[in-house]
């Protein structure tokens, strides 16, 4: 039986439309889960929308339509973006269907039968936006609530109260002992210095009163619970098998736990600490924790993207302009996992340009061109060992040890460090002049073979970011055999094999924004 690999991102929030923010997340997961495949492994993708809340009611009520219509056209957005992105997902969690209501009800109810939850009466500061009590350590410098909390009042109120506090410690030594439970490293120190702080529960109810859109209490209808709370049960909710608590599925843990693909804003508290304690408190033991992959924030000049400073990137568009790989090879080639980057819309056409038109799709051309033009498209292939198989493997190992690593773009760089060894290589034989010499028929051929047997196994590389270049170069190949990291071995093309006809794959992007 294969290994199988659970992977879920965040599901994004339904009160706009989508961003290149979200569009990275789900590429990202998206190319994870390829290359998984592509090593055998079975995998499950789950992504999704989160549709209740605060932000959506009132959202829905600015438009003057219900919050199901209001939704209903928001997430239809996004399921069209991830089909022109490629994003090829699984299962689909939007919080607003039967089986996750169900799921979030029933373990409500588990948590308040064993005392889990207890009811209290809160006065304090409120903030609107975030829709949260703040407490004193919410206080800047000046003692005041920042302009991250919006509108700050004061208001009384009866909820459920979640018992987060008394993890604590158990938390910290979990932190302490797995220590790939969050990725990359250096985010632990930063969870742990937060959960040393935790102090108080976790309010995870709203009195119908002031929100209604939300999972209503099974055990009190004045209430609907909070939205993060019913949100990250979807990582259960809608897991393979489905959760249930009481009959614990086979199917279920057979796939769980999930690697779950974050962005840095949602580590703390709502993965970090929230979601790892419900799991505890839900009877998860330390090695059912699932794994947190944090990925960074894609800004626009060093600034936070958002709508009130209108300057919100749009991969729609983008994918529109440039092609919906373009956008996939940038977002992948131009950030290094789990740290920031800067959209510019000027690198998107100069990566293209240089390292897929003009290395990748050089080669591919002239390689091809070449095998036509000397030999009718047909390979030999002889015994001498040329030094590109010791490249390709190279390049092979390293693509793969970054991928584990969740390095998508170092992973691309030792394909393109394969592809101008390649090309070099064309310069260094010059089958040219090989061509014009019948003495040296059979070097010919073997450079020949040698530059279409890389090729083949750079389309394999290439294919979890760029899944149809990929196909192209086979087609080109005329080359039906296996995409999968097994087949990246040199020497599968046999002797004799007739090759199809070049075709640019990546044609140069003439844009004026190009430098
Ligand atoms: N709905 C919550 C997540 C609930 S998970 C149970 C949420 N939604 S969101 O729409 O605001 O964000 C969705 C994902 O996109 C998050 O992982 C977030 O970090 C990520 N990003 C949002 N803006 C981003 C950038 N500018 N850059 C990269 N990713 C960013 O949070």
């Amino acid at each position: 039986m294969p290994p199988r690999f659970y992977l879920t991102t965040a599901i994004d929030y339904t009160n706009g439309a989508p961003h290149l923010g979200h569009a990275y997340e789900k590429v990202l997961a998206d190319v994870i889960a390829r290359s998984r495949r592509l090593k055998g492994e079975e995998v499950f993708f789950l992504t999704g929308v989160d549709q209740h809340g605060q932000k959506v009611q009132q959202s829905a009520e600015k438009e003057g339509v219900r919050p199901e219509a209001f939704v209903a056209a928001v997430t239809a957005k996004f399921v069209a973006l991830w089909k022109k992105l490629g994003v090829e997902y699984d299962g689909w969690a939007a919080t607003t269907e039967p089986r996750h209501k169900q799921c979030v009800q029933q373990l409500l109810q588990r948590l308040f039968d064993e005392g889990k939850l207890y009811k209290a009466k809160q006065g304090g500061h409120y903030s609107v936006r975030q829709e949260q009590f703040l407490t004193d350590k919410e206080r800047g410098d000046d003692g005041e609530f920042g302009p991250e909390w919006g509108e700050v009042e004061y208001r009384e109120e009866e909820n459920y109260y979640f018992r987060l506090a008394e993890h604590r410690d158990w938390l910290l030594a979990l932190i302490d002992a797995q220590e790939d439970l969050v990725l990359p490293a250096f985010r632990r120190g930063e969870l742990r210095n937060a959960v040393e702080k935790l102090g108080g529960d976790l309010c995870v109810s709203r009195p119908k009163s002031r929100l209604s859109w939300g999972i209503e209490f099974p055990f009190d209808p004045e209430f609907v619970t909070y939205v993060w709370f019913d949100a990250l049960l979807n990582y259960i909710s809608f897991a393979p098998g489905g959760y249930d608590p009481a009959a614990r599925s086979a199917e279920f843990h057979r796939w769980w736990p999930a690697t779950i693909v974050i962005g840095k804003d949602i580590l703390i508290p709502a993965h970090g600490i929230y979601w790892l304690i419900m799991l505890h408190a839900l009877g998860f033991s330390d090695h059912e924790m699932p794994r947190l992959l944090v990925h960074g924030w894609w800004n626009i000049s060093g600034a936070k993207m958002s709508k009130s400073l209108g300057n919100v990137v749009d991969p729609d568009q983008l994918a529109d302009t440039y092609g919906a790989e373009t956008l996939r090879y940038y977002l992948m080639s131009d950030i290094s996992t789990g740290k920031d980057a800067d959209f510019s819309e000027q690198r998107l056409v100069e990566r293209f340009n240089s390292e897929l038109a003009n290395s990748l799709g050089n080669l591919l051309n002239r390689s091809l061109s070449m095998s036509h033009r000397y030999r009718d498209g047909m390979l030999r292939k002889g015994e001498t060992e040329g030094p590109l198989r010791g490249q390709a493997s190279a390049a092979v190992t390293a693509y793969q040890e970054q991928l584990d690593g969740y390095q998508v773009h170092a992973a691309l760089n030792a394909v393109l460090e394969f592809a101008t060894a390649c090309n070099t290589y064309v310069e260094m034989t010059a089958p040219w002049k090989l061509a014009k010499d019948p003495e040296r028929a059979a070097t010919l051929d073997h450079v020949l073979y040698e530059l279409t047997e890389s090729l083949r196994i750079i389309a394999i590389l290439i294919s979890p970011v760029l899944p149809n270049a990929a196909l192209a170069i086979f087609a080109q190949l005329n080359w039906q055999g296996e995409m999968s990291f097994a087949a990246a071995e040199w020497g599968m093309l046999p002797d004799g094999h007739q090759l199809g006809k070049p075709v640019p794959v990546f044609p140069r992007i003439e844009s004026a924004t190009a430098g």
